[in-house]
């Protein structure tokens, strides 16, 4: 019905930016932070002792204080890229629920869309809407990669981009881009930097954290709910035979066995692979994503390959998982 064009956009390769802007840092790759005490970052390697903090870790793993787990979800959007795809200028979004993007990369075309809430693709089927759309507006073209992406979702569609909480005020937090990443990083480098040297910043307020007072008293239920979290690799489930005889091949399913809900994903040859289904993050339910062969959290967004193996944050720990022989 309607389009809206920006003009003078640019477009650039955020590894190489990245290259470029880290170059003068030390960096520590491969270290997991296991949680922040006051100006104390644990790692799995050691602890890093800093006077400000920042949570620039996509989805905040600290639950308490600042409860972004209430005040923002997880969303997954997919792409294709195609070769021989006619030569499109621009960048194009769509706006729509089910729009789709189209970005030139090189001699690629970029085709995304299939957009859902993490946790909410049981049916699944996303890789094979974009290549219908594909076949559709060009029947020549050769698809070379296909992926997925995962976004944080904040309540009202503005980045949370300030201090952590009121109690901590040497803490610092940048998420919530949803699909933004590469804009919303720089305002949150802008921003941030001047918390920590202590300048005014105009635009702090617009993207303030403290926007919400999320009512503080409701997840302590939840909290406590997720120090239950068990592992079937710790007390070994016998699961029927003939409860994996009923899955089929390449598919995935939700058993109850000895009163424990367990995922099972048999593989195309007949191997099973089972994990508990209750996320360690705060506990709830993990569904199963065809299109990525992973247990997915619908509250929060973490996820998990079929083996138990951690994707994606909030949640710091795998699940735990046993493999069954082959029927
Ligand atoms: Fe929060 Fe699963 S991600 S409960």
């Amino acid at each position: 019905a309607a389009a809206l064009r920006f003009g003078n956009q640019a477009r650039f390769h955020p590894l190489r930016f990245l290259d470029a802007v880290a170059e003068p840092l030390e960096l520590y790759e491969q270290t997991r932070v296991r949680d922040v005490e006051g100006n104390r970052v644990i790692t799995d390697r050691g602890t890093v002792t800093a006077e400000h903090v920042v949570f620039a870790c996509h989805y905040p793993f600290r639950n308490v204080p600042g409860y972004y787990f209430l005040r923002m979800h997880q969303e997954r959007s997919y792409v294709l890229a195609l070769e021989n795809a006619a030569g499109l200028e621009g960048m194009y979004f769509g706006t729509d629920g089910d729009g789709l993007s189209f970005r030139p990369q090189g001699d690629l075309l970029l085709l995304g869309g299939g957009g859902h809430r993490t946790g909410e693709n049981s049916a699944g089927g996303q890789y094979q809407k974009l290549r219908q759309a594909a076949r559709s507006f060009w029947p020549e073209s050769r698809e070379t990669a296909a992926w997925s992406a995962q976004d944080g979702m904040p309540l009202d569609g503005v980045p949370y981009i300030g201090r952590f909480s009121a109690a901590t005020p040497n803490w610092y937090v940048a998420t919530g881009f949803q699909k933004w990443g590469m804009t919303s990083s720089m305002a949150a480098a802008e921003i941030l930097t001047d918390f920590i040297c202590g300048r005014e910043n105009g635009d702090a307020p617009v993207f303030s954290p403290q926007r919400f007072h999320p009512f503080v008293s409701t997840p302590k239920l939840l909290i406590d709910g997720a120090q239950t979290v068990y592992s079937i690799a710790k007390e070994k489930l016998e699961i029927p035979r003939e409860t994996l005889f009923a899955i089929p091949n390449g598919t995935a399913a939700v058993v109850k066995v000895e009163g424990e809900k367990v995922g099972v994903y048999k593989t195309p040859d007949g191997g099973a692979y089972c994990v508990t289904v209750r996320c360690p993050h705060l506990g709830c339910r993990l569904e199963w994503n065809p299109a990525e062969l992973s247990w997915d959290c619908p509250c929060h967004g973490s996820r998990f390959d079929y083996t138990g193996k951690l994707l994606n944050d909030p949640a710091q720990t795998e699940i735990g998982f046993q493999k069954e022989k082959k029927q």
